[in-house]
């Protein structure tokens, strides 16, 4: 038995491996320079799980391509920045036009926040309407349906429980003291909020939403994969989506040239797409 500790970088013949790996299973298309990454995530991951380094990682997705581990990796690789608020001009644009819209047509409201990280996004979405359409939360008439790759990030959302640092991003003190109780360290979101929303986990690449939803949020997801996974998601997401339902993407992020269904529409300060 060796009792050198384990080597925590990874060769190139790994890296490709592991790239591989990761863009099959969630379409996330890693850089050829972003050794460095799958080192910074994959080498604690070895650690916590006692495996002697990457290596071993690696050795055993070889011999076993599905199961704990296998999902582990994937969620490991995975990027999960997100916030109160994000970018907030989305946020407003179902406020002045997409929520009174909906519901004068047809008095209730379908939303996918598809790759919801920890949860951040659809409470935002369910803030907004409680403050100023306060009937669909108390009617049940929003039904948001909140999806993520990544079962750890959506054991966070579900729980609803977020630390200071992270209520302190986007989230403004008066919805903070309305919505949230301080339980130690913690602040816990109302179970009003909870109640709009149904977390799942789900694989944008093979998802199918048998719903039709009035508006999609996919923001900050497609940057991370190339031209053919992004056709492929923009296909399984416009399934779920009626006819003439929004999608919302991140800032960085455009659907000209990869669907021709939509059109694009200025609310204020903010683009989004109409399924046409
Ligand atoms: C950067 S976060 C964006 C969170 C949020 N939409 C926002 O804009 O703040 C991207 C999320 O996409 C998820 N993701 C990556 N690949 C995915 C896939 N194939 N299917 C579903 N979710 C995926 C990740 O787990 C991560 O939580």
């Amino acid at each position: 038995m060796s009792l050198a500790p384990p080597n925590n970088s990874v060769t190139k013949m790994e890296f490709d491996f592991i790239r591989q790996f990761i863009l099959e299973r969630s379409g996330i298309a890693l850089d050829a320079n972003r050794m460095y990454l799958v080192e910074s995530r994959l080498g604690p991951l070895a650690r916590r799980r006692q495996l002697n380094g990457i290596s071993e990682v690696v050795a055993r997705l070889r011999a076993q391509r599905s199961g704990d581990l296998a999902l582990a990796v994937v969620e490991a690789m995975t990027t999960n920045e997100t916030s109160f608020f994000r970018d907030v001009h989305p946020f407003e644009s179902l406020r002045t036009t997409l929520f009174p819209e909906i519901i004068q047509q047809k008095g209730r409201v379908d939303l996918w926040c598809a790759a919801c990280s920890t949860g951040q996004e659809p409470y935002s979405i369910a803030m907004v309407a409680s403050e100023s359409f306060p009937q669909l939360l108390s009617q049940k008439k929003l039904k948001i349906l909140a999806t993520d790759l990544s079962t750890e990030v959506l054991e966070k959302a579900r729980s609803g429980r977020y630390s200071q640092l992270e209520v302190n991003r986007g989230l403004p003190a008066q919805l903070l003291v309305k919505y949230f109780k301080r339980q130690g360290r913690d602040w816990h979101i109302s179970d009003r909020l909870k109640d709009a929303i149904e977390f799942q986990q789900t694989n944008l690449l093979t998802v199918r939403v048998a719903q039709k939803m009035d508006i999609i949020f996919l923001r900050n997801v497609l940057i991370y994969f190339k031209e053919d996974n992004k056709r492929r998601v923009l296909t399984n997401i416009r399934q779920a989506l009626r006819p003439g339902g929004y999608l919302f993407l991140g800032g960085a992020e455009t659907i000209l040239g990869l669907d021709a269904a939509f059109e694009t529409v200025r609310i204020g300060r903010t683009l989004c797409y109409r399924l046409k």
